[in-house]
Parts: structure tokens; C-alpha cells; sequence
């Protein structure tokens, strides 16, 4: 098993009978759905999903997973899910599959918010590695753009793979790829996003995680918020 596989492993464990589990999106949050089938199988366990993309229900699905429409649901027990980058607090930075409206709506529904990843996203700041993914309305990205400039950030709308167009992501909003300045903590950050007008969601999930799996060349290490939740 490879470290991406081990935390996966690891998180479905987690999983109890009569529970409604949500699926994350990406290579770690598939290997959750695998484990997480095989549980079904081999133990009989009584679950139900509900999955943050396409994509990942229709992995699900084909691995034997019920899979429900988030339409029908409240709130859900357990969300398992990866991320681009994790820092020491657990802000995460999400989004690079494009499905980050459904993730942050699915990790808020959560009684339990687990992260599963490799060491290789641990970062000491959000933004470090990645620009951060901010979903607008289509037809106020110029504004939104403009409200963050005031703000020191850098970046621009996101284009699709050709190049020829503008991305648009699974909820149907256009995408800025901004960079901020280092002196903007998360917490300050997230309060930005959180109150720009256009903004329909932003790939920083601040004070969410319960807790991060980090799997690190075959050991698991846990790592837990410093304040209630
Ligand atoms: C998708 C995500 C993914 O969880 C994140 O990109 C990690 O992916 P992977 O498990 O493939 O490394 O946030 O929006």
C-alpha cells in the first residue's frame, strides 16, 4: 500500500453501521471509496454516501456504495476527504478538482470532517504551494478580481484545459486563481472571502477539520485541532 492508500485505509475504519458518509474528490478520497466498499462487502456493514463530484459517485457506485442525492440530507456523520495543502492549525486548501462548492458544503455537514494525505501537503501557510481556488458568479468575476487587487492579491480567471475559454466548475462558476500577500493570516483571509459580494465559495477551509491523517513512508500520524470544535 502506498501512503495515500494507508490513510485511506486507515479512515475507513471510522465507518459505523447506519452511518451517512460523504466522499471527497481525488486519488486519496478513491482509495476511501475502495476500502470503504470492501468493508460493505467483507462485513456487511449498513452505510449510505453521498459523493462531492461526479465523479467520485460514480466510482462509488461502481464499487457497490449506495450513493444518495445530498437533496434528501440534513446533515451527514462522517466526510473523508484530501487536500492540496494542510497547515500546522489544519486550514486546508482545496479545490483542484473543481468541486470545492460540494466539499466545503458536505465537510460543514459533518459530525466528523477526517483529511486524509501523504506528507507532501503539509505546508507552514496556505498559499505556499498553490494559488487559492475562488469560486465567483460568472458575471461578477471583473468585480470580485477587483475587490481582491484592493486586498494585494494576484491572480486571474482560471481557462480551461484548451486555453481557449474560461474554466467552469461542477456548480457552474467561473474560477480566480489568486495569490495573496503573506501578511494576511488564514483567519483574516477567510473572513475576506467569506464577505465578498460574487463570491460563491473559496477553496480555504478554515477551522472545519476534526482531524488530518498524515501517512508518512508506511506510519500514520494523527494530527488534532488545538480548540474545540
Ligand atoms: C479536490 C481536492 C482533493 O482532495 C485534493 O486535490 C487532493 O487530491 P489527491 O488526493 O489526488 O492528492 O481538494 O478538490
Amino acid at each position: 500500500m502506498n501512503d495515500k492508500e494507508l490513510v485511506a485505509f486507515e479512515a475507513a475504519k471510522l465507518a459505523l453501521n447506519g452511518m451517512v458518509i460523504g466522499l471527497g474528490t481525488g486519488s486519496t478520497a478513491n482509495y476511501f471509496i475502495e476500502h470503504l466498499a470492501k468493508r460493505q462487502s467483507d462485513e456487511g456493514l449498513t452505510i449510505s454516501t453521498v459523493a462531492s463530484s461526479t465523479i467520485s459517485a460514480i466510482k462509488a457506485e461502481s464499487c457497490g456504495l449506495t450513493v444518495r442525492s445530498i437533496a434528501q440530507l440534513t446533515h451527514i456523520d462522517l466526510y473523508v476527504d484530501g487536500a492540496d495543502e494542510i497547515t500546522p492549525n489544519l486550514s486546508l486548501l482545496k479545490g483542484r478538482g473543481q468541486d470545492l462548492v460540494m466539499e466545503k458544503l458536505l465537510a460543514k455537514a459533518a459530525d466528523q470532517f477526517i483529511v486524509v494525505a501523504d506528507k507532501s501537503k503539509l505546508v507552514g501557510r496556505i498559499g505556499e504551494k498553490f494559488m487559492i481556488p475562488i469560486e465567483v458568479i460568472p458575471n461578477a468575476w471583473q468585480m470580485v478580481k477587483h475587490q481582491l487587487n484592493q486586498y494585494g492579491a494576484e491572480g486571474d480567471v482560471r481557462l480551461n484545459a484548451s486555453k481557449d475559454n474560461v474554466a467552469i466548475s461542477a456548480h457552474g462558476s467561473y474560477i480566480l486563481d489568486m495569490h495573496f500577500p503573506e501578511s494576511i493570516n488564514d483567519e483574516a483571509l477567510n473572513a475576506i472571502l467569506n464577505s465578498t459580494p460574487g463570491i460563491v465559495e473559496h477553496g480555504l477551509f478554515y477551522s472545519i477539520a476534526s482531524q488530518v491523517l498524515i501517512a508518512d513512508n508506511g506510519t500514520i500520524e494523527v494530527m488534532r485541532t488545538q480548540k474545540p470544535l
